[in-house]
């Protein structure tokens, strides 16, 4: 068991716990459960949290989650002279970065990945998971010609039967990008998912900042967050 997440002392993450203790996959990066990160969740999850704090708060984990796989991506030397005229011995990333939103929901990590790189490049990936069969649908895919050069984060919030994440998987892989340059990044996953994903691409890395109990019927991840895309983008039924 190599995920990294240890609670803090007192807390009790009974799901995550449960869960982990079962995914035995090194390529799963849970974040650290802190208290912190467990209060942000608490925001997002209530059923009234209104879109102006859903908006913000999402965006505080998703960073953190963009840290976390900016950090498995290879980094090369780099030394650079200090003010003080000595040479710092530090690193840049080996590889250009691209991000790949899975849109619509996943454009909400676009967001953040482009405050925090400005000058990343992107690429889009359209699939909708059909409302009635939950299989997904690619529409339409838009990438940089040379992806097959970059370390790709591929940003989709939301893990559930990981139908769409496999989808999206395929399409950078007809791309041409090898699967060891593949971060899938997302701020909820269902064990389900996370399984489905690893049946076909074992050492895919995961990024996730929680791991559900499981599907409910209607292949929603419970406790859940209902409909990341209609929460972020406030088409959710109005309350
Ligand atoms: C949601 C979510 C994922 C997908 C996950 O998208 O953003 O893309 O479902 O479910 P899966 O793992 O079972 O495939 P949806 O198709 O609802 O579109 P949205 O981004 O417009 O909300
Ligand atoms: N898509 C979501 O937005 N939420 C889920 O729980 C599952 C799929």
């Amino acid at each position: 068991m190599t995920i990294t997440a240890t609670p803090p002392a007192g807390i009790t993450n009974d799901i995550t716990n449960d869960i982990t203790n079962d995914i035995t996959n090194s390529t799963v990066h849970l974040l650290p459960q802190t208290r912190q990160l467990r209060a942000l969740h608490t925001i997002i999850r209530d059923r009234n949290c209104d879109l102006e704090r859903f908006v913000t708060t999402s965006g505080r984990i998703i960073r953190q989650l963009v840290e976390t796989a900016l950090d498995l991506l290879p980094f090369e030397p780099s030394g650079v002279q200090t003010p003080v005229g000595q040479t710092y011995h530090g690193l840049r990333p080996a590889k250009p970065i691209c991000g790949v939103p899975v849109v619509r929901a996943g454009e909400s990590m676009e967001h953040e990945l482009r405050a925090m790189s400005p000058g990343v490049r992107i690429g889009k990936i359209l699939i909708q998971r059909d409302k009635v069969t939950k299989l997904p649908r690619l529409y339409y895919s838009a990438l940089p010609a040379d992806i097959d050069r970059h370390s790709v984060l591929l940003l989709d919030p939301m893990l559930a039967t990981g139908g769409t994440a496999l989808a999206a998987i395929e399409v950078l892989l007809a791309h041409g990008v090898a699967e060891d340059d593949i971060v899938f990044v997302t701020l909820l996953s269902a064990p389900e998912g996370i399984d489905a994903v690893h049946a076909r691409h074992p050492n895919l890395r995961i990024v996730t900042s929680a791991i559900e109990e499981r599907l409910n019927e209607n292949a929603y991840m419970i406790p859940g967050i209902g409909d990341f895309g209609d929460r972020y983008f406030g088409t959710d039924v109005p309350r």
